[in-house]
């Protein structure tokens, strides 16, 4: 039996837009701005124009900015139950008014009123009632941190009021004030939201909405009065933002593109399973970036599961997104259909099968039909490029270990799917994939109290749960850093000299690598002089060379990060033993290198900071979140893999095991460079680690020079982390300009200094989150 069509009313949705005279300025300081330079907003299922919009300007943005930041204090000092009760407020707005939302928003992007109205709707609400609930509970839960001030926040057109919710209500729940931009092409629910936050009581300035294009966003970017950048959208754009921020001491959060893997066994359950799939592939026509568009079926059920699967797309439902029958609605515009095209092409260019039910396409607007590509090599433009659109492409596996191999072979690694019958299989499979969220026998569930967000080229930062909150506060540690380096750094080592010269001292320090002292690659040394100017040393020079082997090292270290956290604080408290041990040995050579009168002391707090992180490695405990499905999420932190790390000048070994320590005691790998100026505490260390259990590979040393080496750390393919602290602010800006070809995470000093000695500054817990990342795992319980 055919249903009939069954369309929503969008009477209310265009009244809302006659009244406003289908023409917005931009809403700056609780007031609309006249409308200025015009772009028309398209509804893409029909091709018809819904409203104007203003393209907003640098000068709209100062403006924004300026009301943001006029708003800022008086927001926090509302208080965290002040906050709240706006919060909800805006909640129960959102939830009277869900139909307007859900109709505008569908009118807008093309998606069906099915999913905005039974997802997206849900999802915003559920978001600012959780938001109210951490402003209430602030001053208890994150009394060690303060809101950033003033974020900029800009979203793309997938799902254009979630992210907005997304973004919005942590950032106020924190005390923060907004500039947010919604994408150019579905920007009238944001616009209607602006009216939400005024019924709310939300202060003027506090929220604030400019629309328009990229220029906007570049804007934003570049803005002084900004603190903090969260951005979705595609990882070109991602990049760009990172390059342009570097240096500017911004936070950065960045949720990019995907290829997430949907990963079938054998022993699943395939109906249920090709049910997950229509809403892993198919929700939102595709244009989703956590979209399951890799299919990885197991050898054996292939066959028999691609039937079905076809015969499942043979009934999907294709039209009017308006009617609440229709499964799949219009891209959100001509472009994207474009280039979804041209990537289905090219698969069928290289002899691909590609699959589509005969479906009808309405005349006007933008649509594609659901397509399942197969026979696709694993390095397919199709395989490895993000489509976001309704296309899937499978491929087969034989053995867990290949669909692990598989999975991960992308640069993204936002989400994952794993479908098996079998809670051994599927809880050793979650941890082996390389992605920020896993879905067991589920798919594309979101929650406010569940963290999301990628690993990899997906980006970095969480966005729902208490990791999200963080993007949005500042520990307070880094208010109580002095505006300046406690220690001028020396003046650059000497030329190198070719070890072995009749200028060379007899005792160079080599490097170490892979559990061995090495040469450098170019049999260069540098000559390090004491306090007194007096030639007390020679260290190799490091080169890329040189990084390259203990990165190869580091990477094959890996039952490191396999070991349990009792094994490593077991290693951090043997270093320590054995650092004690010849603790009158280092404090000599920390006088002799700086003249410091406290080097005795800066030995014990050393020994004393690898008590702290040993004490730390078993117990930063992830959490089990309890969504409103009928499951549990599990957040790890895990380690991030291989982390490159410049330490601090001064402090040469307190520096050096403040950093180290909290790296490898959750289960990293590092290739550092000590102190620049004074190395040798780090290769007199050599010894106490190699009498330490630390295996070979875990920690790698490169002395030289500091910029040459963050370079090469911060360029370097295969290092997942770069750290630096070493007082120099141009230095921390390249390397985040740099880190951002392969999206590495960043964690840099800048030119500020840090007391080394103090653990509030050292230590905590916003150390550990920049030596992890959250990986959220969704898990049936009690279904
Ligand atoms: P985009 O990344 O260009 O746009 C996202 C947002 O960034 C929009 O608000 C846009 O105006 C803004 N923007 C553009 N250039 C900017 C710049 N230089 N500085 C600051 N902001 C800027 O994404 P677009 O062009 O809409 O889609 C292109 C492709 O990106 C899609 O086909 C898809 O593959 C991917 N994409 C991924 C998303 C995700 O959630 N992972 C979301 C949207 C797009």
């Amino acid at each position: 039996m055919e249903y009939g069509p069954a369309p929503e009313s969008t009477k209310e949705a265009q009244a809302w837009l006659e009244q406003r005279g289908r023409q917005f300025g931009l809403f700056i300081n609780n007031e609309w701005s006249e409308a200025g330079e015009l772009f028309a907003s398209i509804n893409p299922a029909s091709g018809a124009k819904l409203a104007d919009l203003t393209q907003g300007s640098a000068a709209d943005v100062d403006r924004a900015v300026a009301a943001a930041r006029a708003a800022q204090p008086g927001w926090q000092a509302l208080g965290g139950h002040g906050r709240a009760k706006v919060l909800y407020a805006i909640a129960r707005l959102m939830q009277k008014h869900a139909r307007l939302f859900a109709v505008l928003e569908t009118l807008d992007n093309g998606k069906t009123i099915r999913e905005t109205r039974d997802v997206d709707l849900p999802l915003v609400a559920r978001h600012f009632y959780y938001h109210a609930g951490w402003a209430q509970l602030q001053a208890e839960e994150f009394s060690d941190y303060r809101a950033v001030g003033v974020v900029g926040q800009i979203v793309p057109w997938n799902f254009p009021l979630l992210m907005l919710a997304w973004k919005i209500a942590p950032a106020l729940a924190a005390g923060n004030t907004v500039v947010f931009k919604p994408a150019e092409f579905t920007s009238l629910t944001a616009l209607l939201f602006a009216d939400i936050c005024v019924q709310a009581g939300v202060p003027a300035g506090v929220v604030n909405i400019i629309t328009g294009d990229g220029r906007v966003g570049e804007a934003i970017v570049k803005h002084e009065g900004i603190d903090k950048l969260a951005f979705t959208g595609s990882t070109e754009v991602g990049r760009l933002i990172r390059e342009a921020s570097a240096g500017s001491g911004k936070k950065l959060s960045l949720e990019l593109g995907g290829k997430s893997p949907f990963i079938v066994f054998e022993d699943a359950d395939l109906d249920a399973a090709v049910e997950g799939l229509v809403d892993s592939i198919w929700f939102n026509q595709g244009q989703v970036c956590c979209a399951g568009s890799r299919l990885l079926v197991q050898e054996s059920v292939q066959d028999k599961f691609l039937a079905k699967l076809r015969a499942r797309m043979d009934k999907l439902t294709l039209g009017s997104p308006l009617d609440k029958s229709m499964d799949i609605g219009a891209l959100v515009d001509p472009v994207q259909k474009q280039r979804i095209e041209g990537l289905v092409q090219s698969a069928r260019d290289e002899g691909c099968t590609v699959y589509q039910p005969a479906c009808e396409l309405p005349a006007d607007g933008s649509w594609f039909p659901p397509t399942l590509i197969t026979g696709a090599s694993t390095a397919a433009a199709v395989a490895q490029a993000e489509i976001f659109g309704p296309v899937l492409v499978a491929m087969s596996f034989r053995t867990p270990p290949e669909a692990v191999q598989l999975a991960n072979n992308t640069v993204y690694g936002l989400a994952a799917c794993v479908w098996t019958e079998n809670i051994s299989l599927a809880l050793d499979v979650a941890p082996a994939i390389k992605a920020g969220v896993v879905w067991i026998n589920t798919a594309n569930q979101f929650d406010a109290a569940c963290g999301f967000g990628g690993y990899r080229e997906s980006g970095y930062g969480r966005e729902g749960g208490r990791e999200g909150m963080y993007e949005y506060m500042t520990a307070l540690s880094e208010d109580a850093r002095p505006a300046a380096p406690l220690l001028e750094p020396k003046a650059k080592a000497k030329a190198a000299v070719p070890a072995g010269s009749p200028f060379a001292i007899d005792r160079t320090a080599k490097l170490y690598i892979g559990g061995k002292q090495a040469r450098p690659d170019g049999a260069y040394s540098r000559a390090i002089h004491g306090a007194d100017g007096a030639l007390i040393a020679e260290v190799g020079e490091g080169s890329r060379k040189d990084i390259r082997n203990a990165v190869e090292a580091a990477h094959k270290a890996t039952g490191w990060t396999k070991a349990t956290a009792h094994n490593r604080a077991q290693v951090l408290y043997y270093i320590a033993e054995n650092l004690a041990a010849r603790g009158e040995e280092f404090a000599a050579r920390i006088a002799a290198m700086t003249g410091t009168k406290n080097a005795e002391k800066e030995v014990q707090a050393s020994i004393e900071r690898l008590f702290y992180w040993a004490a730390w490695a078993d117990k930063y405990d992830g959490l089990a979140h309890q969504p409103p499905m009928h499951g549990i999420t599990v957040a790890l932190n895990e380690p991030l893999g291989v982390i490159g790390i410049v330490c601090p000048n001064e402090s040469p070994l307190l520096g050096f095991i403040s950093l180290v320590a909290p790296a490898i005691a959750l289960g990293n790998r590092v290739v550092v460079v000590p102190s620049e100026a004074h190395p040798l505490s780090a290769t007199d260390l050599y010894q106490v680690l190699d009498t330490s259990d630390l295996p070979a590979g875990v920690v790698n040393i490169i002395t030289g020079s500091a910029d040459e080496l963050a370079r090469t750390l911060a360029t370097h393919g295969d290092i997942d982390a770069v750290w630096r602290h070493d007082g120099s602010a141009e230095g921390c800006a390249e390397v985040e300009r740099l880190s951002a070809s392969s999206l590495k995470r960043t964690w840099v000093g800048g030119a500020k200094g840090r007391d080394w000695y103090s653990t509030a500054q050292a230590g905590g817990r916003a150390v550990l989150a920049h030596a992890s990342q959250v990986k959220n795992i969704w898990i049936p319980y009690g279904v």
